[in-house]
């Protein structure tokens, strides 16, 4: 059996015909249930549902064989996984925004508000920038409205929630997409089963839907 850990959610039901399409379906995901496990003997795969920001700690520690992370997930908690392809789905982007007409003054620390310190700190030691890091969970675009900080580092899809919140992108930091991972120690011992999954789901994604 080929454990799988999958994201919740609509990105995670992309990924899942994906990999139907690429021979490992497992049919009786699509029931309408709250069960969080589906297996399928015939094609020898097991479907896990996790929470997707969850998703890299099953297979970090092995849980999961291969799972489908965000690159934004693997650039914060760098978690100790093989990372296979990029899907191409999910795609949006990290960046810095603030209110519109923010002008940095860059004799003050900067307050970043965001829930992926780790990017943010590498992302302005690579400029020389002292910040000041207020983390938050979640509804980041809040916190430079009501003057709790003065630039959020966040991602953007659409770019909806700034523009309906008076922000703007001010710098794009990385661009992120979903990306298959593997544990080390399942690649090692399941390298031909993994080997193929990959490549079939190379095939799948070159092709698209
Ligand atoms: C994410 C992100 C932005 C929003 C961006 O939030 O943190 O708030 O989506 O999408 P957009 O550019 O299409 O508007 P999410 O909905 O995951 O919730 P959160 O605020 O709890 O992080």
């Amino acid at each position: 059996m080929l454990n799988i850990a999958l994201p919740k959610g609509r990105l995670g039901e992309q990924v899942y015909e994906a990999f139907a399409r690429a021979g490992f379906a497992c049919p009786s995901i699509r029931d309408n249930s709250r069960k969080l496990i589906f297996e399928n003997s015939e094609t020898q795969v097991r479907y896990f549902w996790a929470k997707p920001s969850d998703v890299a700690v099953y297979v970090e520690r092995g849980a999961a064989d291969v799972g489908v992370a965000g690159k934004d997930i693997l650039l914060e908690y760098e978690p100790e996984v093989y990372e296979l392809l990029d899907f191409g789905l999910g795609k949006c982007r990290m960046a810095v925004a603030a209110p519109r007409g923010y002008a940095d003054n860059a004799q003050y620390t900067l307050r970043v508000a965001t829930k992926f310190s780790r990017i943010a700190k590498h992302y302005y030691d690579s400029m020389g920038r002292d910040i000041d890091i207020i983390y938050l969970n979640g509804s980041i675009e809040l916190a430079p409205i009501v003057g709790l900080s003065d630039v959020i580092v966040d991602i953007v899809e659409t770019g909806t929630t700034l523009r309906e919140n008076d922000l703007e992108v001010i710098e794009t930091i990385v661009p992120i997409s979903a990306r298959l991972i593997a544990n080390r120690s399942s690649f090692k011992f399941k390298t031909e089963q993994i080997e193929r999954l990959t490549r079939e789901l190379r095939r799948e994604t070159e092709a698209g839907p």
